[in-house]
């Protein structure tokens, strides 16, 4: 294995902060912040772009599944092990920030340079993955790549999704190299994967306050999503008195008011959020007589997940019996919290310790694809500092040194689970 003073000393500053602003530069919003839906041109450009570098600059064997996954394999001694995978996303929320999936992204990408730059052989085949539609987009699917390789989304559940524009998926899909019919071949099992760890920014305080370099992620939250369609009547908004009204956006408030109200009661343990909603017919003048809600309620606990949609379910048939208003509940996704790894944090807070870097013990509030790739492979992810933990806003920031110092950790983490043998996989037992 390198030496931690080569492996540091691979790592070049600029070239980080090069990449950061180049993509940075792809979906910039006029007023500052970045908006890279995933399957929109702008992402389509920015794979291109990222596609180009992994062709120009590497020797790798790249190839794009039917997810629109793109993987680029740096072969191992071994060549018949399982892949030791790494990678995050490049596609981005509505005016975001410019870290919230490069960073990962980029100190993979930095690290295979290093390997490259020291000519390492490493037992196992590396793998470096761009995993697709990590946020949720306008087909209101987030986090697409990773539950397509673990077989929890199906090519029944997206086949006839559009956005609100009328394009479908199957074509959006097309766009990034994916192919809905044959998503049932990008299915991935455990024996094809030994570990996937993926760097990310914080996006809560913990890290930049305490002035610590480091998180070793020990789980993500769960995460429920549901979309509320209410149905009440349009009438006049002049001619129609107060108690004559189905007013669906009234019987909406209530329930927005009452989902914050059932987060706050948990102690700080959960949160939820109603972050989209849409009127029909939107008109000043006009009583509401459709509101639809997007809706999420969070926890690492699944117990207090569960009571938030106990009160908020009361609350709804209390709304629907007192304002004769029909409500529709849709659930939209449904993932339980998940703990990371053993020996992938293991390798992080050692890899922490031989690099002198402060780290700490963290969940994730925040969704992430290991999550649902710790179905299939013993997964992980390493935090690295945010500004504030501000995320999903243009203000997100991170300096380039915070990330370097996480690449270099990954880099040393990879290493030293390249050394160690899955347990539970067939090649350790010859
Ligand atoms: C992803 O960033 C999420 O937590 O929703
Ligand atoms: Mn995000
Ligand atoms: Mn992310």
């Amino acid at each position: 294995m390198i030496s931690v003073e080569q492996l540091k000393a691979g790592f070049d500053l600029s070239r980080m902060a090069g990449l950061i602003d180049r993509f940075g530069q792809i979906g910039k919003d006029p007023d500052g912040g970045v908006t890279r839906l995933a399957f929109t041109n702008k992402d389509v450009e920015a794979r291109k772009v990222f596609l180009k570098i992994l062709e120009k600059e590497f020797s790798l064997d790249i190839r794009i599944d039917a997810l629109g996954n793109i993987f680029a394999r740096r072969p191992g001694r071994h060549r018949d092990w399982p892949v030791i995978l790494t990678g995050s996303h490049l596609d981005s929320v509505r005016n975001g920030g410019r870290y919230d999936g490069p960073a990962g992204l980029f100190s993979s990408l930095e690290a295979f340079r290093v390997l490259d730059l020291f000519d390492i052989e490493t037992d196992h085949p590396f793998e470096l993955c761009l995993l697709t539609a990590e946020e949720p987009n306008d087909f209101g699917i987030s986090t697409f790549g990773s539950r397509g390789m673990a077989g929890i989304i199906k090519k029944e559940d997206v086949r006839r999704l559009m956005d609100e524009r009328g394009n479908d998926f199957p074509s959006a899909l097309k766009a990034v190299g994916g192919n809905m019919e044959k998503m049932d071949d990008a299915v991935r099992s455990p024996e094809e994967i030994a570990y996937f760890l993926e760097l990310h920014i914080e996006q809560m305080p913990f890290l930049d306050s305490e002035k610590r370099d480091i998180g070793v992620v020990e789980g993500v939250t769960g995460i429920f999503r549901q979309t509320l369609i209410l149905t009440g009547e349009a009438d006049h908004g002049g001619t129609t008195p107060m108690d004559r009204r189905k007013d669906a956006l009234c019987a909406a408030s209530e329930i927005v008011l009452k989902l914050e109200t059932a987060a706050k009661e948990e102690d700080g343990l959960a949160v939820a959020t109603v972050g989209h909603i849409s009127v029909f017919p939107n008109s000043i003048n006009i009583t509401p007589a459709r509101v639809t809600l997007d809706m999420e309620i969070r926890s690492f606990y699944t117990d207090r997940i569960r009571r938030i949609r106990q009160k908020l379910e009361d609350r709804i048939r209390e709304t629907e019996a007192f304002r004769k208003i029909q409500i529709e509940r849709i659930v939209t996704y449904d993932s339980a919290p998940v703990r990371f790894s053993t020996p992938v944090k293991q390798a992080i807070a050692e890899a922490a310790d031989r690099l002198g870097l402060k780290r700490r013990n963290l969940i994730s509030m925040a969704g992430h694809d290991a999550a649902h790739l710790s179905r299939i492979t013993e997964a992980g992810m390493i935090f690295i500092p945010c500004r504030a933990g501000r995320s999903h806003c243009p203000e997100e920031f991170t300096e380039t040194s915070s990330i370097v110092k996480g690449a270099q950790c990954l880099l040393q983490a990879l290493l030293l689970l390249d050394q160690r043998k899955r347990s539970d996989l067939p090649y350790a037992r010859h």
